[in-house]
Parts: C-alpha cells; sequence; structure tokens
C-alpha cells in the first residue's frame, strides 16, 4: 500500500528577503526517486507528470502553477512587470499552497484558491515576467527543493528542473513535439477550461513563450546533458506515460 500523505507546511527563506514564501505540500514518509519532467509548453509534459506521480505514487510538483501564481498576483496588484526588486519583493512575502491530490492538485496564493485563475491566458502571457527574474527564481527553487526534500519520491515538472533545480535527479526527462501538434494540444486544452482560440493564435503565442524561455539569461530552457529526450509528436498519453514510466523502472533497478 502506498503510504497516506499528510500536508505539511514548508517555509522557504531565500537569499537576503525577510518575507516568506510558504507551500503545501503533501509529505511521505520516505525520499527516495526525484524524476524531472522539462519541456516545451503542449509538450505533453504536465498530464505526463501527472499520471507519472500518480503510478508511482510520488508528489507531483508543478513548478509551473507557481510562476504562474506569482504572475497573477502581480497583475493583481498592477507591479511593475518591468521593476525586478518590486517582483522579488512580492515572489519573497507572498503565500503558495499546492495541496491536494495528484491530478486534481490546488494552488492557493495568499489563502485564496486561485487553481483556475492562473490558466487564464492573461497569466500565461506575462509570466516571463516573473520567470527571467533572478529573484524571484531563487525564492522558488528555495521553496521546491524543500518540497523534494519533503514529499518523498517526486515528479517534478518545468523548464529548469534537471539543469537547474535538481541537477542531481535520478532520472530526467526532455519532452517535445512538432509546433503544429503542441499548438493543436494547447488549443484543445483551451477549449476543455472554455477559452475558444484560434489555431493560428494559439501556435503563435506557444511559439513565443517557448522563445522567451529558451533566451532568457537566467535558466533558459532546455535538455539537461543527461536527460532523456522525448518526442512526443505522435504518442498518445498512455504510450508516454509508458515510456517514461519504463525508463525510471529500468533506473531504479539499475541503481538497486
Ligand atoms: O508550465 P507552465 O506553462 O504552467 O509555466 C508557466 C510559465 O512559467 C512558463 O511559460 C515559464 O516561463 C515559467 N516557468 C519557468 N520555470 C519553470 C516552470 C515554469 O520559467 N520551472
Amino acid at each position: 500500500m502506498l503510504p497516506s500523505p499528510v500536508l505539511s507546511e514548508v517555509h522557504a527563506e531565500a537569499g537576503g528577503f525577510s518575507g516568506l514564501f510558504t507551500f503545501r505540500a503533501p509529505r511521505y514518509n520516505r525520499c527516495l526517486m526525484i524524476i524531472t519532467i522539462d519541456g516545451t509548453v503542449g509538450s505533453g509534459k504536465s498530464t505526463a507528470a501527472a499520471h507519472l506521480a500518480r503510478r508511482l505514487g510520488a508528489g507531483h510538483l508543478d513548478t509551473g502553477a507557481m510562476y504562474r501564481a506569482l504572475t497573477l498576483k502581480a497583475l493583481q496588484d498592477g507591479l511593475d512587470l518591468e521593476d525586478p526588486r518590486a517582483l522579488t519583493e512580492m515572489a519573497a512575502s507572498s503565500t503558495v499552497e499546492l495541496d491536494g491530490e495528484v491530478g486534481a492538485q490546488r494552488v492557493r496564493l495568499d489563502g485564496l484558491d486561485v487553481t483556475a485563475a492562473i490558466r487564464e491566458n492573461r497569466v500565461s502571457t506575462h509570466s516571463h515576467y516573473v520567470a527571467r527574474t533572478p529573484g524571484v527564481r531563487e525564492v522558488l527553487v528555495a521553496a521546491q527543493r524543500e518540497f523534494a526534500a519533503r514529499a518523498g519520491d517526486v515528479v517534478a515538472e518545468g523548464r529548469d528542473q534537471g539543469t537547474m533545480v535538481f541537477p542531481d535527479a535520478d532520472v530526467k526527462f526532455f519532452l517535445d513535439a512538432d509546433p503544429e501538434v503542441r499548438a493543436r494540444r494547447r488549443q484543445l486544452e483551451l477549449e476543455e477550461r472554455g477559452q475558444v482560440r484560434s489555431y493560428r493564435d494559439v501556435l503563435r503565442e506557444i511559439t513565443e513563450r517557448d522563445r522567451r524561455d529558451i533566451t532568457r539569461d537566467v535558466s533558459p530552457l532546455k535538455a539537461a546533458a543527461d536527460a532523456v529526450v522525448v518526442d512526443t509528436t505522435d504518442m498518445t498519453i498512455e504510450e508516454m506515460v509508458d515510456a517514461l514510466a519504463a525508463d525510471v523502472e529500468r533506473s531504479r533497478k539499475g541503481s538497486a
């Protein structure tokens, strides 16, 4: 039987800031494996991470949700998105909670449920401001490492998990797919949330978001040298999760 998670509060303090970035993470009484999944928009990493975490009985660390929550707060507070100091101070004094079931995770910002709000398109298109701010990343990376330290097995998903946050992860994946396929997937995902967008707009938007993630100075999106690169263009969700799970199993056997 899988160990049952209890919620534990994690406080992470980042260099020089008096505020606290707090989040709640499921707590398992073991610390075994870190699996990272990085990749482009629409490559399938969120779906893969949630399914793989559920299959392995691991915690799911959705780091994109953290950047999204802080982007939402910056927009709501009318902060100057070009002001790294203001963004960093905001990050260091925020409370973000990730908790709940894998696959049905709730995200709370300063006590309020923002699970749906962080998926709004304006959050997606403005997230590069907080993502390119070194001070914000420092706060979030500290919180992500704390999450992993307390969550036992963890599947950590984002852009820099295998390269910067968990360079010693047990298994690293980098997911990508043809832009046209990624745009269709993203369009469908938005449609399921009631946001109807043209294919052209979605393609332009994801291309631009990836370009920004790849070309930024701090923690750019790239595959770690030791990552398994998976092209998900022609894969179903099941095939993708089976392929990743098989690699994790091989790695487990190899290190047993
Ligand atoms: O993965 P998701 O699309 O939810 O992430 C939202 C944004 O947060 C990304 O476009 C990226 O700019 C940023 N991000 C990041 N590093 C991560 C996760 C997300 O810079 N580890």
